[in-house]
């Protein structure tokens, strides 16, 4: 439509146009922490296009734009690690027993995009869901804050005992973000954990975490 404003003289019918893109976003909270509502975490979109105009992202701009108090109606409803953990919190204050949890967290810089850094830090300490007290951990992998990449896969192999320890006891592997490379790089390493920690060959590493994505124990949400 954009476009079509640039050049008034183009007479395009509407209907040859396609149907707008569907967007979808993830949940980040859950029923049982903030009952009746739902948080999503959305980077609203700014660019300015080649003509120096500036542009916001259609539905992230729509969204930020929204009123809250006046709510609104959704159909889909997706995973990912905060409304996990959001849950888990949830459980604990109702004083019901939670496994332990392992969170690793990667982003960019520390400094620019640590989001929800301090609820993350707060689970961590004392006796939250995240604690090592509670068998758990929280791991933060910033990839450009030194001259080398550090990724949460390189987390995951430094703390490949504990990770084995607790798939090994049933915990469920959940991943979320970047559907580019990010969900092989953590699949592989977990096969990496497994070899070395469960001391099995590669393939049988193969099979047992197919065999967990199979029985629901492994789940991605990747965007792009
Ligand atoms: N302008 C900004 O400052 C800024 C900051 C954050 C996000 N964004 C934009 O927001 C959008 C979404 O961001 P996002 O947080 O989903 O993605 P992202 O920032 O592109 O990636 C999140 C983290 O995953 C890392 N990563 C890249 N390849 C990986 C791999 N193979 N295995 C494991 N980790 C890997 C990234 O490191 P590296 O990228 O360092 O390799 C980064 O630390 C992106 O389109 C991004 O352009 C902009």
């Amino acid at each position: 439509m954009k476009v079509l404003e640039d050049f008034p003289s183009v007479q395009l019918p509407l209907e040859w146009l396609p149907p707008m893109k569907t967007r979808a976003f993830s949940i980040s909270s859950s029923p049982l922490a903030h009952p009746n509502q739902v948080h999503l975490t959305v980077s609203v979109v700014s660019l300015t296009t080649p003509f120096k105009r500036n542009r916001a992202g259609l539905c992230s701009a729509w969204l930020a734009n929204l009123d809250p108090s006046k709510g609104f109606l959704m159909d889909e409803h997706s995973l990912c690690a905060l409304w996990g953990i959001h849950r888990r919190k949830g459980l604990q204050s109702q004083s019901t027993s939670t496994a332990p949890v392992m969170f690793f967290f990667g982003c960019r810089n520390e400094e620019n995009d640590f989001l929800y850094k301090d609820f993350w830090l707060s689970l961590a300490e004392n006796d939250g869901v995240l604690s090592e007290s509670e068998g758990g951990g929280f791991f933060v992998a910033f990839s450009r804050d030194q001259p080398w990449k550090v990724y949460v896969q390189d987390k995951m192999r430094e703390r490949g005992h504990q990770v084995w320890s607790l798939m090994n006891s049933g915990a469920a592997v959940y991943v979320a973000g970047s559907s580019t490379k990010m969900p092989s790089d953590v699949w592989s390493a977990l096969e990496d954990v497994v070899v070395k920690e469960g001391e099995v060959p590669k393939d049988s590493a193969v099979r047992w975490l197919r065999s967990l994505e199979k029985s629901g124990r492994y789940h991605v949400e990747a965007w792009s």
